[in-house]
């Protein structure tokens, strides 16, 4: 088993990721559309209070007898324009030339008179930003513009932005919070009946392949547990399967081989005394020894036959494999008087295969059809090209019953009153062969009497090389 740990990080965190990275943006995006609302709405607020103070000292303003323009802004109205505890506050005024006639000489002078005003500007002086607010004003009797210019420090601007700012974050912090809090609820509430899942199979019995049951599950693990539910089906079934097999390959092999201590036992007693009957025994015991020697070898061979990675699929010659698995059974078939005739293409006869496994499976059958005709019978062995590659063997032998023809594939099946020394699992192992190579076998009547077994191989594909 593989101990390939894959983490891919956790669900719960790429749900609480992929909820609250875009809950985060757009809080952030209306807490900074909401600051600079709020900034343009201070600020105008703000510049309205500039302008009045502008247009109370310009109401202030008025000429002498020598017409020269004053402004009566005594000390007690000068207190309560610059009466701010935060902020500075500052006015000048202006002649047409640009000349200051009062006020403070800090604010830098009316540059662009062509701008009536009024207008609104950011100056900086002494290192600290101010807002200054200039409007132009007749004094009569003249029509000489005057320039009233105000301006303030902005720190009860900025303090007020502040709050405003922070009566947006606090609402927007709290909202994020909250619905962290229930993503993060929601996720796990969502995640629980997988956590279930998890704790039930972790608790469980290493040999326990019984149905999982969570409870409710909810519609995206439905597929799981119902792939988890077949999965544990399938092994119990094989399981199952794997015993039964080898408590018949067992109970198979505990015959010859109970035969072949009682003949050791008794060789043993004998073999002093009557030395005649020993040749008996002896050749009893060399008969149940090959019983257990073919029977182990059945079994070795139907293991590799199961084994789906050892196969070493490749284009192979049909032709080839026809010809060892025959030289395997000549020797039976001469000592049979079977006669084995070929009727084989010239030409190499290309399958997609693995080659031990399919000269495995011609050898029995080719076994079988030897052993089950009838003594001096024959064998014929036939492959045509078609759209397929289809080889068959055939018999003139007893001939396989309809009823009987699915159940010789069975493992450890004979038929029953089949003479000779078998173990009932060659064609299970032909039948093992042909589904991990993609073949198909199956079985027919002879016309004129017999068996006749037939391989199909599919269509070797130009790219499957
Ligand atoms: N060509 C055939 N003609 C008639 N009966 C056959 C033929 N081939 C197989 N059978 C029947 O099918 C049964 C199963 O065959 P299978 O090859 O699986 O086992 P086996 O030949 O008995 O033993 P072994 O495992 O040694 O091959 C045989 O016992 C026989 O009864
Ligand atoms: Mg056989």
């Amino acid at each position: 088993m593989s101990s390939r740990k894959a983490h891919k990080g956790s669900i719960r965190k790429t749900l609480l990721l992929w909820l609250l990275i875009p809950l985060v943006c757009l809080c952030s995006l209306s807490a900074f559309v909401a600051y600079r609302l709020a900034e343009k709405f201070a600020n105008e607020s703000y510049d309205r209070l500039l302008l009045k103070s502008a247009e109370s000292i310009a109401s202030r303003l008025g000429r002498n007898e020598a017409g020269v323009v004053v402004v009566d802004l005594p000390r007690a109205a000068q207190a309560i324009l610059r009466h701010n505890l935060k902020d500075e506050f500052y006015y000048q005024i202006a002649d047409s030339y640009g000349h200051r006639l009062t006020g403070d000489a800090i604010l830098p002078l009316p540059q662009d008179v062509s701008d009536a005003g009024p207008r609104f500007k950011y100056v900086e002086i002494d290192g600290q930003q101010i807002r200054t607010c200039r409007i132009s004003v007749a004094v009569s009797p003249s029509d000489d513009i005057i320039w009233v210019q105000v301006a303030e420090s902005l720190n009860n601007r900025h303090r007020f932005l502040e709050q405003i700012f922070l009566s947006i974050l606090a609402p927007q912090l709290m909202l994020v919070l909250l619905a962290s809090l229930s993503v993060w609820l929601g996720v796990k509430h969502g995640l629980d009946p997988l956590e279930r899942l998890g704790n039930l199979l972790k608790s469980r019995g290493e040999l326990d392949l019984s149905p999982v049951e969570i409870g409710e599950t909810p519609a995206e693990l439905e597929p799981v547990s119902t792939a988890l539910n077949k999965l544990f089906a399938n092994a119990n079934n094989h399981i199952h399967l794997q015993r039964q097999f080898i408590g018949n390959a067992a109970h198979q092999l505990r015959t010859p081989v109970t035969a072949l201590k009682t003949y050791v036992d008794y060789a043993e007693r004998i073999k002093d005394t009557e030395k005649d009957t020993l040749d008996t025994v002896l050749k009893q015991m060399s008969e149940a020894s090959s019983r257990v020697a073919h029977m182990v070898n059945r079994l070795l061979s139907l293991a590799r036959s199961e084994e789906h990675d050892r196969k070493d699929i490749e284009n192979m010659d049909l032709t080839e494999a026809v010809n060892d698995a025959a030289s395997n059974v000549v020797h039976e078939a001469l000592s049979r008087g079977v006669n084995m005739e070929f009727d084989l293409p010239e030409t190499p006869v290309m399958v997609r295969a693995d080659r031990g496994d399919v000269v495995e499976m011609l050898t029995n059958l080719f076994d079988n059809a030897i052993r089950y005709t009838a003594p001096k019978g024959f064998v014929e062995v036939k492959i045509e090209q078609g759209e397929q590659t289809t080889l068959t063997v055939a018999d003139n032998g007893p001939g396989i019953a309809d009823s009987e023809k699915e159940k010789v594939f069975q493992r450890f099946y004979r038929i029953p009153g089949t003479n000779g020394s078998g173990c009932g699992l060659g064609l299970s192992i032909v039948g093992e062969v042909a589904s991990t190579n993609d073949a198909n076998v199956d079985v027919l009547d002879r016309p004129d009497g017999g068996t006749i077994f037939r391989v199909i191989f599919p269509a070797v594909t130009n790219n499957a090389e």
